[in-house]
């Protein structure tokens, strides 16, 4: 056993390793919101996170203060098997409605079983009698199940972080019996909404219940509880959220103000500023926006003269084939516009193939009039919520794909169906022409619902829920 209380088990390390070319290494924080919201849980208690590095055969274990790291190394061929393939070209595209076909190979699902054995075996080796242990996303879920078997002391809760497809497309997976068997092994499974619950519990009781190798496991579901012969299993919808105070304080700070009025001069002081903000993704639907964007500029509603696009995308999965051809066609989309409407010195769609600074970010968001989040799926999009943090001033307007998660709190957004081009035109119009007090009206409503659900209050209602799950199992009355 080890000593950790609380154990986060994530693909990826709170910090990403980097070799600079001179051969020294340097660990990057990873910006991400889940590190902000468990760091100061497993700071106050003996914590640890179990990850990857992001680069091939490394297993230093960087130091960070109040966290204990533990290294999973990956070769080169797990990289290309297990995170760019089963996870990346098999369960990402299946688990967002096939927008790109799923690819189904024997050795790529070999290789994550075998990576998800050596996560489970990792966390055995790190977790205390009794300790909580919380594994997160897609590509580790048969851990749940692998890590019962080696330790069942343990309290364990499990979240996907993207949507849980419906059953008629999850039943493709030629693996769906081991996957939901697999999950299966925590004590709560938690989605962003109850959508993907519904369909997890069908599932569950669907695959779950046939003729194992041990005879046959009784699995009964209904009410977010699937009965797994003698153990009960949660399953609930948890929606994630942001560090919405802090974005709000800093979007407030003079810095941050003086960078986003710099950037509206910067940019020639347009009438309307519209941004987007993704991962380089075929699910961020910036091929919806952009296409939405040509076709109001052809037809005169929107004027190239009063208006800028920024796309900011940041390079992601670079390796893997759908994500090189997505990203070919949208810097063709890009230059076609720019082809037609801009002018020399004054393109309307300027876009960055790279990461962006986090405070060059928030003023960004501060500075746009028209956020623009369009994805044809996606498990939550925090995005969306970290524009409306950043809005104390009550000044812009939220452009919303029916197809996110977010999409059902941010009600006040100008939500669109992203299939749906025309509809997606119109919101883009009526963003762009809204009345400064209709706008208002709106954004107070979006921030009310994002301030008052951030990223800790989502931590300690899934944490919360494991306690009382394993509490309720462990007490025989
Ligand atoms: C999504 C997934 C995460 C993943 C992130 C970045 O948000 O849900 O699990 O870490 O994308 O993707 P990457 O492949 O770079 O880790």
């Amino acid at each position: 056993f080890g000593d950790a209380q609380f154990v986060v088990v994530a693909n990826r390390l709170p910090v990403d390793k980097e070799v600079l070319p001179d051969g020294t290494v340097n660990w990057k924080r990873s910006p991400g919101g889940l590190v902000t919201a468990l760091e100061p849980i497993l700071r106050s208690q003996t914590g640890a996170w179990v990850g990857w590095s992001g680069i091939a055969d490394s297993d230093d274990n960087p130091d960070i203060e109040g966290i204990d790291i533990h290294a999973v190394p990956l070769s080169t061929q797990e990289i290309a098997e297990y995170y760019e393939g089963f996870s990346n070209a098999t369960l990402w595209p299946l688990y967002h409605d096939v927008l790109v076909k799923p690819e189904y190979h024997r050795e790529w699902w070999n290789t994550y079983v075998e990576v998800n054995r050596r996560f489970a075996e990792k966390t055995a080796t790190a977790a205390a009698e009794g300790a909580i242990v919380w594994i997160q996303d897609y590509q580790l879920q048969l851990v749940p199940k692998m890590l019962r078997m080696l330790r069942p002391d343990l309290k364990i809760g499990f979240f996907l972080h993207i949507p849980f497809p419906p059953v008629e497309l999850f039943m493709q997976l030629p693996w769906r019996t081991e996957i939901v068997e697999g999950l299966l092994g925590a004590d709560l499974i938690g989605f962003h909404l109850p959508g993907g619950a519904q369909n997890f519990l069908f599932l569950a009781r669907r695959l779950a219940g046939q003729a194992t190798s041990k005879g046959t496991v009784g699995v009964r579901s209904r009410f977010g509880v699937v009965q797994v012969g003698f153990r009960t299993v949660r399953v609930g919808a948890f929606p994630i959220s942001i560090d919405s105070g802090d974005l709000d304080a800093k979007a407030r700070s003079k810095d941050i103000r003086k960078r986003a009025a710099e950037l509206r001069e910067e940019l020639g002081n347009p009438k309307t500023i519209m941004l987007g903000v993704d991962r380089l993704d075929y699910t961020k639907g910036i091929d919806v926006r952009l296409e939405a964007l040509s076709e109001l500029l052809a037809e005169h509603r929107i004027k190239p003269e009063e208006t800028v696009m920024i796309q900011l995308a940041t390079p992601s999965r670079e390796r893997v084939d759908s994500y090189v051809r997505m990203r070919a066609g949208i810097e063709q989309l890009v230059g076609n516009i720019n082809g037609v409407y801009a002018t020399v010195g004054q393109p309307v769609v300027q876009y960055l193939h790279r990461p962006v600074p986090r405070d060059e970010l928030i003023a960004f968001f501060v500075a746009a009039d028209v956020m623009l989040v369009t994805p044809l799926r996606d498990g939550m999009n925090l995005v969306a919520k970290e524009y409306v943090a950043c809005r104390s001033d009550l000044g812009g307007a939220l452009v919303l794909s029916e197809f996110t998660g977010a999409a059902a709190e941010l009600r006040s957004a100008y939500q669109a169906n992203p299939y749906d081009l025309d509809g997606v035109k119109d919101a883009i119009e009526a963003a762009v022409q809204q009345s400064t007090e209709d706008g208002r009206k709106r954004m107070r409503a979006l921030r009310r619902q994002v301030l008052a659900h951030d990223v800790a209050t989502w931590a300690e209602s899934f944490l919360g829920t494991l306690e009382s799950v394993t509490e309720t199992a462990a007490d025989p009355n």
